[in-house]
């Protein structure tokens, strides 16, 4: 991970909403909110990773980042400055969800070269750029090809190549290796890490792949029906959630003899993989529930053979804070 994230802010996001009203006004009613008061700083030369279950907002989100849609209220701010204003705008460069980056009848060479005018660059950097991109992504042996021809992960390579034409400061993702086979997602994924930690570059993806986002992101955002419920680096929201998750592994009957004493923890059961024995896992809110734990364990001496701190992967983390979000807001609610 890079460490040595730049403080400034590359982009913030101030109040943001969105709320998407239908075309006829007698519809309003069915007016969806998908954006709600989102605030974030995302820091100069970092992979923010923005995670969220299905309608969460983030694709909303990389969209008025990207300029492509106003949001309702709130602003973009880029190094400070307003992104309303043309003029102050990065260079950016996008790979949007679902839509077509790519002109499919023209090669991945032809389609760099339009869109390199498209950018404005010089013949020179356009021609430079693209044999760079094209070895960069393993793709100089289809660089004539017609795109239409190239598998789906060839064609996402080349989308992601196009994007970074012009050295972009701000690369913005949308599922960028949705579908592609391992070693694609491994060649994306080490690209993305070589443009920040080289070249400085800001990059913010969207994911449901948890691996990609652990492996590639400095800091992790998590949305909920558009709004963020968690934002921290990685290695922040792991260290929170290992304290609070303990394994013990123990014989059956021990268990059994035991459930009954620990049934004001939090727990979930199971059964370990390498025997018969059962695996319990003490979720804790905080030190004083370790505490309790130990004491109760040290009281009850059951006969374990193994006791961890977990250490939790970002799904695990992911599912606990969406699930707890859930339920806050079902209990809170009327
Ligand atoms: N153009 C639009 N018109 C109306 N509603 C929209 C529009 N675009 C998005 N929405 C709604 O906004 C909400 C957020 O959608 P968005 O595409 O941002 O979610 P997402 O987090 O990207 O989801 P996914 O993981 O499925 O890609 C959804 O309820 C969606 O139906
Ligand atoms: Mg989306």
């Amino acid at each position: 991970m890079a460490g040595t994230t730049n403080q400034q802010g590359a982009f913030r996001l101030e109040g943001l909403t969105k709320t998407f009203y239908p075309i006829l006004p007698w519809h309003r009613s069915r007016a969806v909110d998908a954006v709600q008061g989102v605030d974030l700083v995302v820091p100069r030369g970092c992979v923010f990773s923005l995670l969220g279950p299905n309608g969460a907002g983030k694709t909303t989100i990389i969209k008025i980042i990207a300029g492509l849609i106003l949001p309702t209220t709130g602003r973009v701010t880029f190094y400070g400055k307003d992104g309303d204003k043309l003029r102050s705008r990065p260079r950016l460069g996008a790979v949007l969800e679902g839509s077509r980056n790519l002109y499919w009848r023209l090669s991945p060479m032809e389609n760099l070269y339009y869109f390199g005018e498209l950018k404005g660059l010089s013949l020179a950097q356009i021609k430079r750029e693209s044999e760079e991109l094209l070895e960069m992504f393993d793709l100089t042996h289809k660089a004539r090809a017609s795109t239409q021809t190239l598998s789906r992960g060839m064609q996402q390579k080349v989308a992601v190549a196009v994007a970074l034409l012009g050295k972009p400061d701000i690369l913005l993702l949308d599922e960028p290796t949705l579908g592609l086979d391992v070693e694609s997602s491994r060649l994306i994924q080490q690209r993305l890490r070589e443009l920040v930690e080289r070249d400085d570059r800001t990059i913010i993806l969207t994911t449901h792949q948890m691996e990609l986002a652990a492996r590639v992101a400095d800091r992790i955002g998590i949305l909920s029906e558009g709004k963020l419920i968690a934002e921290d680096s990685l290695s922040n929201l792991v260290a929170f959630f290992r304290q609070q998750d303990y394994e013990l592994e123990l014989p059956r009957l021990e268990w059994e003899q035991l459930r009954a004493d620990v049934s004001a923890f939090r727990f979930t059961e199971g059964q370990s993989a390498a025997n018969e024995e059962m695996r319990v896992t003490f979720h804790l809110d905080n030190r004083e529930g370790y505490y309790a734990l130990s004491e109760l364990l040290l009281a009850r001496r059951p006969e374990f053979t193994t006791i961890r701190q977990v250490t939790p992967s970002l799904e695990d983390i992911f599912l606990q804070i969406t699930q707890h979000y859930s339920d806050g807001e079902d209990g809170g609610g009327a």
